[in-house]
């Protein structure tokens, strides 16, 4: 009883790009990106491909799964960092049309690598106050086409994907659920905001010319990624632990009650720190980095969906979704799969 995944989904961009293609452009190997961040190869959308059709393409497997028609989704979340359009109109809302889920709200949220935590959470308690609609939960990431290719430190990081999880909640039609197996934690740290930018927003809005007109985008810089890494790597060792931990101890369970750990894809070498840091076997922890590289707000339900598949994800399993990302933003949610 309550509010439960009913379904995942995911996809993957058919088009491979191997650590050893970069090499030919960039001072950089697979030797040099496998042993410092785990990554062999990334999938990158191809033509025609953008951040809506990989969503729609997860959420239309999710559904399925679920077996849940379109018109039954109240809500369509999507998170990403990289809407087709920038602001308007959301990528949700163009998800919500593909799909036909023409009964559902619809609206991106963008909390960044933790952004679809942040989404589950919202989803969770729309499902907990309107139990007899369901919610699509939808993280796509097209963070490829918004990288710097010439900073080596930074575009060997990522790749592209979705991820997605329908949410239904089993109580009595109009009856608010009182009985959740899940504990959110949603956290940000704006005093490392500028540890993982993309100019381009308002604040850098086109500049003016001499005669007072804003200058046409094509004589402006392109907007560009920019990363402190080692910064973020230790935001990140020290975070997605203490989040795991403090949610355990919340729950009154330790990190070794735990069955398994999905956290955010960003870098190998920071999921082994973590690992070590709760004291727990790597095995615990899924990992698919060296295919997916970093799909950013598609990493924790890509990851989800492989368990899945693969028959890992047992029903009564206790485990903690985990992820950080630019903002800094962080979240994790401990629940007992597949109820939430
Ligand atoms: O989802 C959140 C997104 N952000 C992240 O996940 C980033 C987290 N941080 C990281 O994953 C790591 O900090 C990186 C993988 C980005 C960098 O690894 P690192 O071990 O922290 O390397 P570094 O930045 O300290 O650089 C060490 C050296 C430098 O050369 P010098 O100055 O020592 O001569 C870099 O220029 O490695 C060089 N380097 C590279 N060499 C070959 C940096 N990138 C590359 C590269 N290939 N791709």
């Amino acid at each position: 009883m309550g509010i439960k995944i009913l379904g995942t989904g995911s996809y993957l961009p058919p088009k491979v790009v191997h650590n050893d293609e970069i090499g030919k452009s960039l001072d950089t190997n697979d030797e040099w990106i496998f042993s410092h961040t785990g990554i062999h190869s990334r999938h990158v959308a191809g033509d025609g491909e953008t951040t809506s059709t990989m969503a729609a393409k997860a959420g239309k497997l999710a559904l399925e799964a679920a077996n849940v028609k379109p018109e039954e989704v109240g809500l369509v979340i999507v998170a990403t960092s990289t809407p087709d359009y920038n602001p308007f109109p959301s990528t949700a809302c163009v998800v919500q049309g593909m799909l036909g889920c023409v009964n559902a709200g619809a609206f991106d949220l963008q909390a960044a690598c933790a952004g679809f935590i942040y989404a589950l959470e919202q989803a969770r308690g729309f499902v907990n106050f309107y139990p007899d609609k369901k919610a699509l939960v939808i993280g796509s990431e097209t963070l490829t086409r918004v990288v710097d290719w010439s900073d080596r430190s930074s575009c060997i990081l990522f790749g592209d994907g979705a991820g997605a999880l329908v949410l239904g909640n089993d109580e009595a039609p109009g009856v608010a659920s009182t009985k959740t197996t899940a504990h959110t934690i949603l956290g940000a740290d704006g005093n490392g905001s500028h540890f993982i930018m993309r100019t381009g927003g308002t604040r850098d809005a086109l500049p003016f010319s001499e005669n007072g007109v804003p200058m046409k985008p094509e004589s402006v810089e392109r907007p560009e990624m920019t990363l402190m890494g080692h910064d973020v790597f230790m935001f990140a060792v020290k975070t997605l632990s203490k989040v795991a931990r403090d949610l355990c101890e919340s729950l009154g369970t330790s990190p070794e009650e735990l069955d398994r750990v999905f956290a955010h894809q960003a870098n190998s070498r920071i999921i082994e720190a973590t690992a070590r840091r709760m004291k727990l076997p790597l095995s615990k922890f899924w990992l698919n980095l060296e295919t997916t590289a970093n799909t950013s707000a598609a990493s924790v339900p890509i990851s989800l969906d492989q368990a899945v598949k693969a028959g890992e994800l047992k029903d009564g399993m206790k485990i903690i979704m985990v992820g950080f990302g630019a903002g800094l933003t962080y979240a994790g949610t401990y629940c007992t799969w597949p109820n939430l």
